[in-house]
């Protein structure tokens, strides 16, 4: 279908919604979103209309997975293009709560994930990873989709999610998507927007630093060699700061020394005020 999307804004209407796709038997993916959507997003979406018979988007920027300096305020809000680009994609519903919505008076509860919250971008954002698994669970339960999907973009973040899914016994399959990419290699993002265009020329290197380090350990270098190069090429490339570049075991996100197992390559760096985070597989 590739009519208008419906826009919903409470979780009695959502779910009233999803109720009646149940009753004519359809089933059901969610895409979790911040919104300020772009090709990485509809992907989701048409991955979510692949596995399931009808599509809910949401757009919430989520309040309690932004740090007290971070981009919460000048994150970019767009609801009529959003609708459009959903629509074009397929998508059925968009589900657009206000705050108070997700957040009612008095709200007290917090969704924590150890160890995959631990290290990466959850050293460098506290409390971050919390905001998202609060959200996400909320989201799940309110929507109770067959599927919800995921990119590999975020690749911390969608370990958090599996994890705490099934610790929590959410019965919904979690499903990952990898990440679509500019020409020359960036990820596509919402933040990229607020580059400049010497900084946008600047930001493939990340992408490149990632390939270089698997050539390296493919070639049977190690980590602990590999990663401190690449720093110190993204600095020189012109790159503000490196909040990490590791290379994780795929699965556990443990620490890896070298190419013996399928392995993570996860990198976070700044260029002015633009946090850039990207991660690839690397295979033995
Ligand atoms: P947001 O950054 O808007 O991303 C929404 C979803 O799109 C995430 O699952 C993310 O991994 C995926 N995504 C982003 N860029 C992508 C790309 N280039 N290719 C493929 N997928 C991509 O991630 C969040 O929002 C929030 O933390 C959220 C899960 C919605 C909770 O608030």
């Amino acid at each position: 279908m590739s009519g208008p999307v419906v826009i919903v804004r409470s979780v009695a209407a959502l779910r009233a919604q999803v109720s009646a796709w149940r009753k004519d038997g359809l089933t059901v993916a969610l895409v979790p979103t911040m919104g300020a959507l772009h090709a990485g997003h509809l992907s989701l979406v048409k991955r979510g209309l692949e596995l399931a018979d009808c599509c809910v988007a949401s757009v919430f920027v989520n309040p309690t997975q932004f740090g007290p300096n971070e981009d919460f305020a000048r994150y970019p809000r767009q609801e009529e293009l959003d609708a459009a680009a959903l629509a074009s994609a397929g998508c059925h519903v968009l589900f657009a709560p206000d705050v108070a919505e997700m957040y009612p008076d008095g709200f007290a509860t917090t969704v924590s994930v150890s160890g995959v919250s631990e290290g990466l971008c959850g050293a460098v954002r506290p409390g971050h990873f919390a905001g998202v698994a609060t959200v996400v669970t909320k989201l799940l339960l309110q929507c109770l989709p067959d599927i919800a999907l995921f990119g590999e973009k975020d690749y911390q973040q969608l370990a958090v999610i599996r994890r705490f899914a099934r610790d929590l016994d959410i019965p919904v399959r979690i499903e990952g998507v990898p990440t679509l990419r500019e020409d020359d290699g960036l990820a596509m993002s919402s933040r990229n927007a607020y580059m400049t265009p010497d900084q946008r020329a600047i930001a493939p290197w990340l992408f490149r630093a990632l390939t270089g380090i698997a050539d390296g350990l493919r070639a049977g270098a190690k980590a602990a060699d590999l990663c401190p190069m690449a720093i110190s090429g993204l600095l020189k490339a012109g790159f503000d700061s490196v909040d990490y570049i590791e290379v994780r075991d795929a699965a556990s996100l443990a620490p890896a020394e070298s190419l013996d197992r399928p392995l993570r390559i996860l990198a976070a760096a700044r260029l002015g005020k633009t946090r850039l985070i990207d991660n690839i597989g690397v295979e033995p």
